[in-house]
């Protein structure tokens, strides 16, 4: 098989080199089309364009297949832990017994974030929403971290920069929910897990004793595994441009937040719960939801459904069904949401217009229902996912530096007016 492809175009031909994954999977390489040729590609959503090279996530949409540095999703989130898969994300590697012990001790001594952050927080009104208040608390980090601004940063520096964001997330995500309540602040206890300390940040008070569920924990530990990272996603993509203009890590991390916040994305888990209680709130007609998503007159979508890359299933979904069951059992919960939930899953399968475009529930639509279970609000959903995708954004910018790939610029088609006077405001 050639490892070149051609373009014919007015009568020349072009010869453009193709290169291939580990996993088989090829791409023409058109970086040096225009030179060449004076043509450029477009595709708009980049459906159809990669944006790079990555030895961090496969994934293969139709196979319904997510491996992280090669280990399945469905073993990682079987055998291990979230603090040990983010190890591996970022570094490559599962790491050895030590190896993980410093990482979690790094970031256990690393959970305090500066006083001076809390006046910041108090600027906001409470009706802030939690993402945004996220997004900009992880930007001014660089202000209390100005070396990280520093684009020669030291390889040491930088790993200070993803230790100290493993670690002051949670701590900035239950303070921006405290915010959201007008309740007093809780500090981290670093004698607690990652989750279990979250948890007590979320929903303690600095005032009394905060007991952990385990099943709360360990559901909400699967959950954020489940979230690591999914290769060139829209805020993984959207990191990995704002890194490419050697920008600071907090301020890329800070980009991906408010990337992941839109409904389209991991707002879509907000989204979903709007949905099933606004179907329920109507009578519970799933039908009418279904022939809605259906009209394309209606702008509706049914949130939770569809995917840009896995047209079979996802298989993250597939897991947090499980565990939506199995936490729901275990907290003698019934949630009548779950039934919508289910019945809509079950109509929409059968639907032709579903099938048709390979339209299946993707990992929020049950990702909403264990975390309702769990007593999170539902403004709150969206910065869960970012805690999960966190390691993702930063093994992402990471590579990206390390590999030296150049600023992301792309270009377009112009399709504006052509070259015209400019006219005097009298004569308008
Ligand atoms: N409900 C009804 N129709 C849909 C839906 C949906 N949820 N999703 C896609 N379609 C239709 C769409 O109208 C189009 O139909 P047609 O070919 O007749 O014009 C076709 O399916 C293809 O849709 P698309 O918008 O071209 O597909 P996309 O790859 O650009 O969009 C998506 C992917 C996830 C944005 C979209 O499926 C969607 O809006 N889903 C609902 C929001 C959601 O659940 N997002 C979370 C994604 S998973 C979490 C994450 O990784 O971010």
């Amino acid at each position: 098989m050639s490892d070149f492809a051609e373009i014919i175009y007015d009568g020349k031909s072009y010869q453009l080199p193709v290169v291939e994954g580990s996993e088989g999977e090829k791409a023409i390489d058109i970086s040096k089309l225009r030179g060449a040729s004076g043509l450029i590609t477009i595709d708009k959503g980049f459906k159809n364009t990669g944006s790079t090279e990555s030895a961090i996530t496969f994934l293969d949409g139709e196979k319904g297949i997510l491996r992280h540095r090669g280990y399945t999703i469905e073993e990682l989130a079987d055998k291990s832990s979230f603090i040990e898969v983010s190890y591996l994300v970022i570094y490559g590697e599962l790491p050895t017994q030590e190896e993980l012990a410093n990482f979690k001790n790094d970031i256990t001594q690393h959970t305090l974030v500066h006083e001076d952050v809390k006046s910041i927080l108090d600027g906001f009104p409470s009706k802030a929403h939690p993402m945004g208040v996220l997004s900009s608390l992880v930007s001014s980090l660089t202000a209390f971290y100005p070396k990280s601004l520093d684009p020669n940063r030291s390889v040491e520096e930088v790993n200070g920069t993803i230790i100290r964001l493993l670690a002051k997330l949670p701590t900035l995500a239950a303070w921006a929910f405290k915010n959201r309540v007008r309740q007093p602040l809780v500090y981290p206890n670093n004698n607690l897990d990652y989750c279990s300390n979250f948890l007590r940040m979320m929903f303690g008070l600095p005032t009394e004793e905060y007991n952990i569920n385990p099943v709360v924990a360990n559901a909400l530990d699967k959950l954020l595994i489940l979230h690591a990272d999914h290769e060139q996603n829209c805020s993984a993509s959207t990191v990995r441009i704002v890194g490419s203009s050697h920008a600071s890590l907090y301020a890329s991390v800070s980009a991906g937040i408010a990337a992941l916040w839109g409904p389209l994305h991991g707002g879509a888990n907000q989204a979903v719960i709007e949905m099933l209680e606004n179907i329920k709130a109507d009578g519970g007609d799933v039908s009418k939801y279904v022939a809605k998503a259906k009209d394309k007159s209606d702008p509706f979508r049914l949130m939770g459904f569809g995917h840009r890359v896995y047209k079979n299933f996802d298989p993250r979904a597939r897991i947090i069904k499980k565990a939506a069951d199995d936490v729901l059992e275990a907290l003698g919960i019934d949630d009548p949401v779950l039934e919508i939930a289910q019945e809509l899953e079950a109509v929409a399968l059968k639907d032709q217009y579903f099938i048709d475009r390979g339209l299946y529930p993707n990992v929020d639509f049950y990702s909403g229902i264990i975390y309702r279970a769990l007593g999170i609000p539902t403004d709150m959903f969206t910065v869960m996912f970012a805690l999960g995708r966190l390691p993702g954004w930063i093994a992402q910018w990471k590579e990206m530096r390390e590999n030296g790939d150049p600023i992301g610029r792309p270009r377009q088609v112009y399709t504006g007016h052509n070259e015209r006077p400019y006219v005097p405001m009298n004569e308008r």
